[in-house]
């Protein structure tokens, strides 16, 4: 089954002269049928497609894959497989939203269809079998009219470069869509249900390295229910002041159709009628009761050596990239016993491979019955800092028992194995037929779990005051708050350090007493989150004072010390005495006739009714923003250098929010095409004795491993052109900096270039030679400084000793130090290489710098600059990044289209052998 491509693809395509790619062709074992595609809701189910195949929808198109490799992600497949290209890869962690796509899935107990957002890029395609993916192509586009949303972002100048455009869309649309099916109140016409802060945060997680943040908000919050729209920033669709109903008429219009989810009726029908997949031969197993996952994990299965990978939401990857291959996958979503939440009066039962979303909303759902404020309290704070972990469309398919594990046998910084260790949860495990029940204290500390074991559920107790129930003690309360101090505080950041602690405290007339208190600490620089149990013991029973107080602070300076290594190990302690001190502090001789108001202040509650002010602002900062951001802009224009100045919407905007506009990326991969990995120096300085690839990876899909012995005749080892000169493709035979290419592997596909280039063997030798100058303080100490040209050399301005004379301040000495900074842009480095005919070769490249890299290909392949044509439509981002680390990408490429004309012809490998006849040989 062939797919057509779009024609703003074909217009890139008919560039590349000599291919004839015009179709884009599914791998065998893939098909897509635009029959079954819905249409006005009408649908021709097909015979059922049994279990040993994949079924999903994309944009409504049915996807059925028989075979394929059980490690492929959604994005693999979107990308290389189908023709919906908006799906973009950036950070390949989860990290950026560049990827993010909404996925519909039915739930057969509440028989309807649950829409949110996840990353395409750590979520696994198998684990998509029977749902139905949303892209932001699918949304609209050029030919068919395109979304409001992509509308509007272009309208309020929401997508600079536009790599991340896409991704922020289908965050938005997955938010808006959830809103649009919840019981609310039907918004005025031309708005959705969302409000202004729910619009707000559902692009939280999405990065932009461009455009700000304020207009991509503003775009999103036009379309919530309560939002002022005068509030709103600049836009190209109305001038400040204009009346709303002028406004209103001017914005793209937006009205529900009532068909908000995107879910084909063949999935709900297959679904409903269909088991779970199944595909032994592809080791990817889906069981449905725990005795089937319990038979699966049995040891003659995983006794050949075999290497299986328990899997829900795979998010993990994203933190411990693992290449290597899995033998087996088990997706334990579909085990009842792992999926549910069971809620009595003793607590809390939460299935291991429940989602971090699920499990908020019903920490939520419990805080909000008619509970003791007291349990009342501790969930909302546990599902508000559950909130700030990773972003919506992680916490969307990551599951609690996945983080568990991570935590116990990885020593994964874990914000939930924090917060649960100090509310006392304990975690049920099985291994084999046993099953045991043990604290969360206890897992932790244990050695890392075995592959055959499986974490079932956490349970969170039922939490009452000591006192509860005996009337001498009957006002003993409950306190519990929670804290992470991360490079960005609402969220998306791994912490430095968290902490959560809970105490039974009494008020009394002469202050507080500590009946009982638990304090955790976590992501410190040990291997698991632990409890301070000597500050514990040493409050337990004491009246709260400031002598107390200091006591307790001076302990937890002794409990929570980093481990030898640690980065920023005095900042972490610092940390943990702060939180302590913020904890506490309200407390500090509150007597029993103020307690209420304070500890109201504490939860959140109403902080006017607090009595004492001074205790009332230091509690302010519990009350959680409503909005994110708030601020004002005035902007005031002139005419007079008009069109400038004017807010015009900028073309290709829409586009690139639907997902048309091409990047190099996006340009597909034609027959033959090759895949490379660099192999990077360990060490900063060291001569290179040899570099070798592991036997089995040059069995397994490598064609060739070059360096700078392999520079084509008449060509120089040069990979880039700075203002400092030609910088080396490769190390030659001393490395010059660790991170220098030494050599680059090419593979038939990308995994197989990595995998080879991860493993290789570099023997290095640093005899004989002077330590590396590693500081700019040993560069000078050393004498070794760059040539500066000199148009670069500084000049005069004004008068030096004049204005320092005349100056008020005067700085006798300073020293600004500025670290290493990594670019960060949204779309990688890439290129793609295409022979030409007469020597000649054509290389799209997402380069800043198309002149220099025209240069610098001709003289690292020693051809003339004429026989190389360097085309760039758009760049995803750069800042800068990819004026010079763009050409060693390109021309690495170009020289491996050259080498391999040579090796293959040695080769004689049949099919390398065909494309040189045919003179394709492509090279990403
Ligand atoms: C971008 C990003 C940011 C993040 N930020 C934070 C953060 O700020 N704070 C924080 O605490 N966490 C954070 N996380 C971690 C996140 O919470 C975990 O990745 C997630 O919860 C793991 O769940 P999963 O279902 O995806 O696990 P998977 O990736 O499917 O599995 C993870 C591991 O656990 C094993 N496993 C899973 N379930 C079980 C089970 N029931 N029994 C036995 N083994 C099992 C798997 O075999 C695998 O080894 C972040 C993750 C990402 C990607
Ligand atoms: S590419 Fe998937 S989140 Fe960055
Ligand atoms: S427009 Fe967002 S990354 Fe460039």
């Amino acid at each position: 089954m062939h797919l057509r491509i779009s024609s703003s693809i074909m217009f890139d395509i008919l560039l590349l002269s000599s291919l004839s790619v015009t179709e884009l062709q599914f791998p065998p074992g893939i098909s897509s049928s635009d029959s079954e595609k819905e249409q006005n809701g009408t649908t021709t189910p097909r015979p059922e497609a049994g279990n040993s195949s994949l079924v999903f929808a994309v944009n409504g198109e049915k996807f059925e894959v028989a075979t394929i490799d059980p490690s492929t992600t959604l994005l693999q497949f979107l990308r290389n497989h189908t023709r919906f290209k908006s799906v973009k890869l950036s950070c390949g962690e989860g990290g950026c939203g560049a990827c993010v796509v909404m996925l519909s899935k039915y739930n057969p107990v509440l028989d309807q269809v649950e829409d949110f957002s996840v990353s395409s890029c750590l979520t696994l395609l198998c684990s998509v079998n029977g749902c139905s993916i949303t892209t932001s192509d699918g949304l609209g586009n050029s030919k068919d009219g395109f979304h409001p949303i992509h509308q509007r972002f272009a309208g309020f100048h929401a997508s600079q470069c536009g790599y991340c455009t896409p991704g922020m869309c289908m965050s938005f649309f997955a938010a808006l869509t959830q809103a649009e099916k919840a019981n609310r109140p039907e918004p005025p016409p031309g708005f959705s249900k969302l409000t202004v802060v729910e619009a707000e945060k559902a692009i939280a997680g999405n990065l932009c390295r461009c455009t700000g943040y304020r207009p991509i908000a503003d775009a999103c919050k036009s379309f919530a229910a309560d939002v002022d729209l005068e509030d709103l920033g600049l836009n190209s669709f109305w001038r400040k002041g204009e009346p709303k109903e002028v406004k209103l008429r001017r914005l793209p219009l937006y009205s529900p159709d009532g068909r908000f989810s995107r879910f084909p009726e063949f999935l709900r029908l297959r679904l409903k009628s269909a088991k779970i997949l199944h595909l032994e031969s592809k080791s990817w197993y889906s069981p449905t009761t725990l005795e089937e996952l319990k038979s699966f994990l049995d040891s003659n299965m995983i006794e050949d050596d075999m290497r299986t990978r328990l899997v829900v939401g795979n998010t993990g990857m994203g933190y411990y990239k693992e290449l290597d291959n899995y033998d087996r996958y088990i997706d334990l979503k579909y085990v009842p016993e792992l999926s549910t939440i069971r809620k009595n009066h003793q607590g809390i039962e939460i299935g291991a491979a429940m989602t971090i979303s699920k499990v908020i909303s019903c920490l939520k759902e419990e805080g909000n019955v008619n509970y003791s404020s007291d349990r009342k309290q501790v969930l909302e704070k546990l599902a508000g800092h559950m909130e700030k972990i990773a972003s919506g469309f992680i916490r969307n398919s990551a599951s609690i028992g996945g983080n568990l594990v991570m935590a116990q046998r990885k020593s994964f910084p874990s914000d939930i194995a924090t917060i649960l260790l100090a509310v006392g949860s304990v975690v049920s495990i099985t291994t084999g037929h046993k099953l045991e029940s043990l604290t969360l204290e206890e897992f932790l500390a244990r050695p890392p779990m075995d592959s055959r074991s499986v974490l079932l559920s956490v349970h969170i107790p039922s939490l009452k005051p000591k006192g509860s129930g005996n009337s001498n003690e009957s006002s003993s309360k409950l306190i519990f708050e929670t804290y992470r101090a991360a490079p960005r505080p609402l969220g998306n950041a791994l912490p430095y350090l968290n902490a959560a602690f809970l105490a039974d405290v009494l008020p009394q007339v002469n202050g507080l007493i500590v009946n009982d208190i638990q304090l955790a600490f976590g992501v410190y620089g040990t291997k698991h989150a632990t409890r301070a149990r000597k500050v514990e013991e040493y409050l337990s029973g004491k009246i709260l004072t400031a002598s107390v107080l200091y006591e307790a602070v001076k302990l937890v300076k002794v409990a929570v010390i980093p481990e030898a290594g640690t980065s920023h190990a005095a900042y972490r302690t610092s940390l943990a005495v702060s939180f302590l001190f913020q904890f506490l502090f309200p407390f500090v001789n509150v007597g029993s006739a103020i307690f209420g108001g304070v500890s109201n202040g504490f939860t959140g509650n109403s902080l006017e009714d607090s009595s004492e002010n001074h205790k009332n602002n230091s509690l302010r900062q519990w009350a959680s923003p409503k909005l994110l951001s708030s601020a004002k802009q005035e902007v005031k224009s002139s005419k007079e250098y008009y069109p400038v100045g004017e807010p015009m919407t900028k073309s290709g905007a829409a586009l690139q929010a639907s997902g048309e506009a091409v990047y190099v990326d996006d340009i597909p991969s034609p027959p033959n095409c090759l895949y490379g990995a660099f192999i990077y120096s360990t060490k900063p300085l060291a001569k290179v004795k040899g570099v070798e690839l592991e036997s089995n990876n040059l069995q397994s899909g490598v064609a060739a491993l070059i360096s700078y012995k392999d520079i084509p005749e008449g060509g120089e080892n040069v990979g880039s052109m700075t203002t400092l000169g030609f910088e080396p493709l490769f190390a030659d035979e001393l490395t010059r900096c660790a991170g220098e290419p030494i050599a680059f592997v090419v593979a038939e596909t990308q995994k197989s270039a990595d995998l080879a280039a991860k493993s290789a063997l570099v023997e290095y030798d640093t005899e004989n030679l002077d330590p590396p100058i590693l500081t700019v303080e040993e560069a000078v100490e050393r004498s070794s400084f760059f040539e500066v040209p000199s148009f670069l050399y500084p000049t005069q301005v004004g008068d030096f000793s004049k204005g320092m004379a005349e100056a008020d301040h005067q700085i006798l000495s300073a020293e600004v130090k500025l670290g290493s900074q990594y670019y960060f842009y949204m779309e990688t480095q890439t290129a793609l290489a295409v022979p030409d005919e007469d020597n000649c070769i054509l290389v799209y490249s997402s380069t800043q710098s198309a002149e220099h890299m025209h240069h610098t290909i001709g003289k690292c392949l020693g051809i003339p600059d004429h026989n190389v044509r360097v085309v760039t439509r758009r760049v995803g981002g750069a800042f800068g990044g990819k004026l010079m680390r763009s050409m060693p990408v390109s021309i690495i490429n170009m020289q491996i289209k050259f080498f391999l004309n040579v090796f293959i012809a040695y080769a004689l490998s049949l099919s390398y052998f065909a494309a040189i006849q045919s003179g394709l040989v492509y090279v990403r």
